[in-house]
């Protein structure tokens, strides 16, 4: 039988892509569900799919870069439910396409406040409350780039390496502690999902000049990184979940990437510079 069967799972950033297939596989394996976006049609569209599944489902409109709300948001699912097991710190944004001399604070802001910030307040404020249950994890999605650098991502980089050290920190304290609370961070390579397009489509809406470059980036990503199915990374997140790994890579990819960096730490900074030149004709 499942591990996560009848257990409350709270799933960030549910309203699309991974997160929504997260939720969808962890009503499989007969988890209750607590989900939250920013995207209310996107939430509500993963919400009638749980339900097909007969899954018992509570939706909640999150910000996760907003703290107290974040606070607020685990007080209410745990009076929902009367316990909370597992949290999958998933929201997260692209950001990236600039160099470090060209990016401007309000992008580093904005990637860093969603996706270290935002893991961090999810953390935080539902620990307690796993720590409670017993049996608890949490589950952080950091990135293939919180293994290895890549140039033009500096911001998605710092959070993503961050959300790495963070969740490392953690699992340690539970361990000291003697704490029941599990704790994995989970690297994805390329997955198929609408992340670079909404990066564009952000940069649009704000008014930022977007180049022909940008948008060659997006289409590069979109047609030669991000291949696997959503299905299939939350399956591997799940079955990682389920077997208690502390480190989830997700893809041959992010498994490469992380041979790499240990095998020649010297040497990837230049394999990353070639590839960037190769896939992006810059670097
Ligand atoms: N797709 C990939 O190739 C890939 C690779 C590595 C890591 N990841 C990580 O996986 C996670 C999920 O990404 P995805 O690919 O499914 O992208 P996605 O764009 O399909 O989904 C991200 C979701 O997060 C939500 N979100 C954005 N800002 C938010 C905020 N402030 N508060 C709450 N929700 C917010 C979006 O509305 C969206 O529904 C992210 O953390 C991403 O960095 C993705």
């Amino acid at each position: 039988m499942s591990s996560v069967r009848g257990k409350v799972a709270v799933v960030t950033g549910a309203g699309s892509g991974i997160g929504r297939q997260l939720a969808l596989e962890l009503a499989r394996r007969g988890a209750r569900l607590a989900i939250s976006d920013v995207d209310d049609p996107g939430l509500a569209e993963t919400a009638v799919q749980l339900r097909a599944l007969d899954a018992d489902v509570h939706t909640a409109h999150l910000d996760v870069r907003d703290r107290p709300a974040v606070e607020a948001y685990a007080a209410t699912v745990a009076g929902h439910f009367g316990v909370v097991h597992q949290v999958y710190n998933n929201a997260g944004v692209a950001g990236g396409g600039r160099s470090v001399l060209d990016t401007d604070w309000a992008a580093y802001e904005r990637t860093i406040g969603i996706d270290l910030f935002g893991v961090i307040h999810g953390t935080k404020a539902f620990l307690p409350r796993l720590i409670a249950s017993g049996d608890g994890h949490v589950v952080n999605v950091s990135s293939l780039n919180g293994i290895m650098a890549q140039p033009s991502l500096s911001d998605y980089c710092a959070a993503k390496f961050g959300v790495r050290g963070f969740t490392e920190t953690l699992r340690a304290e539970m361990l000291a502690g003697g704490h029941p609370v599990q704790v994995s961070v989970v690297h994805p390579g390329g997955v198929r999902t609408g992340i670079a397009t909404a990066a564009l489509g952000h940069a649009q809406q704000h008014g930022s000049a977007v180049t022909a470059q940008q948008q060659a980036r997006t289409r590069t990503y979109n047609e030669k990184l991000l291949k696997m199915s959503a299905q299939q990374a939350a399956r591997i997140v799940v079955d990682g979940v389920e077997a208690g790994r502390p480190r989830i890579l997700v893809g041959t990819d992010a498994k490469i990437a992380d041979l790499l960096v240990r095998l020649a730490p010297r040497l990837y900074p230049r394999v990353t510079v070639g590839l960037e030149r190769w896939l992006f004709g810059t670097g």
